[in-house]
């Protein structure tokens, strides 16, 4: 499984090398992806103000649209797209999809943010059975109301991983890994180590969602990394289990 971020243009279709690869190797594959820089993009376009609190995106009504057009259309679809051009047969879905995420919303002062809740992986599973590639937008229902909820990519991920029962879940993004206090990307990292480097600042913003994610596949039995977008290999290389960027190795 794999978690791809970005602004999904033309650097994306490198972190796609990962994906043509492993479905040439027929592993079965299930794609989540971001795209938080396009929306930003198309937020300005628009004249609509960002925020951001604690690595989420502060979503009101208006802002919640524009996420599910932006994410689930555009963002989607390029992805797709450029698999479908290299011979993957994917298939594009946000978490809305066959109820595949359902959410609680996170707080107040965030909006329509939900955090997920709960996994339906039926229609996933259908998916992998037919020899497809899925690939999801981030967004799910709410639990109460049935709203959509802007969900964040990397929680989408991990709590997709956990209900697949993955082997691995990797998130492809724009660091080498997570970086300790002196710069340098650490190589393992277990809960302890990551509440130690979130309470002191040294993991922030969009790198916090990631290593949350990362616990959660692993303590559910699935090894979770974090490399960066070049380094086509780094896949592989982590199903043979090698240790490239960041590991968080999963529970026994
Ligand atoms: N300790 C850290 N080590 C490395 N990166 C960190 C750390 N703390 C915060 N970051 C930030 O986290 C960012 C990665 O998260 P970000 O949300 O920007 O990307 P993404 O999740 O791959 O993309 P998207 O949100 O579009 O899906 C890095 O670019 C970096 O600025
Ligand atoms: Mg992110």
């Amino acid at each position: 499984m794999l978690k791809i971020g970005g602004s999904i243009g033309a650097e994306t279709d490198a972190a796609l090398d990962a994906v043509v690869a492993l479905n040439d190797g027929g592993h079965p594959l299930v794609v989540v992806h971001g795209g938080g820089p396009l929306v930003g993009e198309w937020a300005e376009r628009l004249g609509m103000e960002t925020h951001f609190l604690r690595g989420l995106r502060v979503t009101d009504p208006q802002m919640r649209d524009l996420a599910l057009a932006v994410l689930g259309g555009l963002a989607n679809g390029r992805v797709v797209a450029m698999l479908i051009a290299r011979g993957v047969p994917a298939v594009g879905l946000t978490g809305i999809d066959g109820g595949l995420l359902r959410a609680d919303r996170e707080d107040a002062e965030l909006g329509l943010v939900g955090k997920v809740a709960l996994v339906d992986s039926a229609l996933l599973e259908e998916l992998l059975d037919a020899g497809r590639v899925p690939v999801i937008a981030p967004a799910a229902l709410a639990q109460d109301d049935g709203e959509i909820l802007n969900v964040n990519g990397d929680a989408a991920a991990g709590a997709i991983a956990a209900s697949l029962g993955a082997r691995l879940l990797v998130f492809v993004t724009d660091v080498p890994g997570v970086r300790g206090k002196d710069g340098r990307v650490i190589g393992r990292l277990d809960a302890d180590l990551v509440r130690a480097l979130v309470d002191d600042g040294t993991i922030e913003g969009g790198m916090l969602p990631k290593v949350e994610a990362c616990l959660i596949a692993a303590a559910a039995g699935c090894r979770a990394a974090i490399v960066a977008t070049r380094g086509i290999d780094s896949v592989e290389r982590l199903l043979a289990g090698e240790q490239v960027g960041t590991v968080f190795e999963a529970a026994a």
